[in-house]
């Protein structure tokens, strides 16, 4: 079977590594396909070097832009490519723009489609990964859900039993397999932090950090917390100006974006994490550590009901009073079902044996 796997973004590196790897292990031929949405180094080479993700086989070098023109060159650069390759099956993962613009391509071109993390809901449609996820759903053929509250989500949605598979999450593959190569990376002794004696932020969301004003407020709730717990945030390049911009309150510092092995290493090690990340709050759980999530709504509700986090929204008081909550009393560890290292090799298997374009029913 011939596959194309799609990434272009950040968080999409770590979520396409293990499908790949159990898809070959099968004798699957599979082409990665970057988009190009992420360029910078510390956004994109880093995680190929850390996870150890070969160079893609194709790169269609979109780069940055408005949503209409980001999602429309995807398009415009994949449809070519599509018919070139002529693939059985296209995998797509998580929600950003390059995983829209390639799903709604495959569906009218005739490859089957899969999205991996399938049935995610904030329920927030000023989210634009909120209307990524719910239309790219809606194209797929095979809907590869994380959690049984995702697949829940789907059956209220109407989609048929035979579409919907609960696989695991498999960002948490990625982090197992990696955690102890994450303990030698150095981060903490670079930065000069000792285990357990500093946070960790993280924030890029546009509804968090495009608007100067909530993200002053933001920033007045985090310079308190800082008060308790000195602070690091590596900085995303979507608020890098304002946040240059504003200047943080004393007891925070920015450093530059991450590459995995030292954004896993900063995790584990923190003794609390503020993000607005969607990954994060995932990792975060799975490692046990506490986190603050600044918005006001998750698609990830199972880390809330059962990991470490906790929904704080904007409210600096708010913040500072979730922060200090729990820097007092730290929420049990606890790992969701099916977060096992072991997502990829389901997804493979659903994959593998799931039938062909002629086989299989598309979606109604
Ligand atoms: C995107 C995703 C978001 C995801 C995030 C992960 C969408 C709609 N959003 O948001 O879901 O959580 O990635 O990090 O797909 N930029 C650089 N260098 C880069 C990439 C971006 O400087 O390598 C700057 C550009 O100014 C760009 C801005 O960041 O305009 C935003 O980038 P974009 O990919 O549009 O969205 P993100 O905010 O990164
Ligand atoms: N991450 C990283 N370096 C950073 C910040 C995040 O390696 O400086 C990793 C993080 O561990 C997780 C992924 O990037 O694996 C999450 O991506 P991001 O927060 O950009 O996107 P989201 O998950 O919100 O879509």
């Amino acid at each position: 079977m011939r596959i194309i796997c799609v990434a272009g973004a950040r968080p999409n590196y770590m979520k396409i590594k293990p499908v790949m790897d159990a898809l070959e292990a099968r004798g699957a031929e599979v082409l990665l396909v970057h988009t190009g949405q992420h360029y910078d180094p510390a956004m994109n080479d880093v995680f190929f070097h850390d996870l150890g993700l070969r160079p893609p086989d194709r790169f269609l070098g979109v780069g940055s832009g408005s949503h209409a023109a980001q999602t429309g060159r995807v398009m415009t650069a994949f449809e070519p490519l599509v018919e070139e390759i002529a693939p059985d099956l296209v995998v797509v993962v998580g929600d950003v723009n390059s995983t829209l613009a390639c799903a709604l391509v495959t569906a009218k071109a005739g490859p089957l489609l899969a999205h991996v993390e399938a049935g995610l809901r904030s329920r927030d449609w000023s989210m634009p990964e909120e209307v990524n996820r719910v239309a790219t759903d809606r194209v797929s053929d095979y809907l590869l859900a994380p959690s049984d509250d995702a697949a829940d989500n789907l059956r209220a949605e109407g989609y048929r039993d035979d579409q919907i598979h609960v696989v695991g999450n498999v960002m948490i593959d990625t982090l197992f397999a990696n955690r102890e190569r994450a303990r030698q990376s150095g981060a903490l002794a670079e930065l000069g932090v000792s285990e357990g004696e500093y946070g960790l932020v993280t924030l890029h969301r546009p509804a968090n950090v495009d608007d100067p004003d909530i993200l002053a407020g933001l920033l007045k709730g985090l310079g308190e917390v800082a008060a308790h717990c000195p602070l690091v945030l590596p900085v995303h390049p979507r608020a890098a100006g304002k946040l240059h911009a504003l200047g943080v309150p004393g007891g925070i510092r920015l450093v530059p974006p991450a590459g995995y092995l030292d954004f896993i290493a900063l995790q584990a090690g923190a003794r609390i994490v503020l993000t607005d990340s969607g990954g994060v709050q995932e990792e975060t759980t799975a490692l046990g550590v506490p986190c603050v999530t600044l918005r006001d709504n998750t698609e990830r509700p199972i880390t809330v009901e059962q990991g470490t986090n906790v929904l704080a929204g904007r409210d600096p008081a708010r913040i500072l009073a979730t922060a200090v909550r729990l820097l007092d009393d730290p929420p049990p560890p606890r790992r969701p079902g099916l977060w096992d290292g072991k997502a990829g090799e389901r997804i493979a298997e659903v994959l593998l044996e799931g039938g062909t374009a002629g086989t299989r029913p598309r979606p109604t």
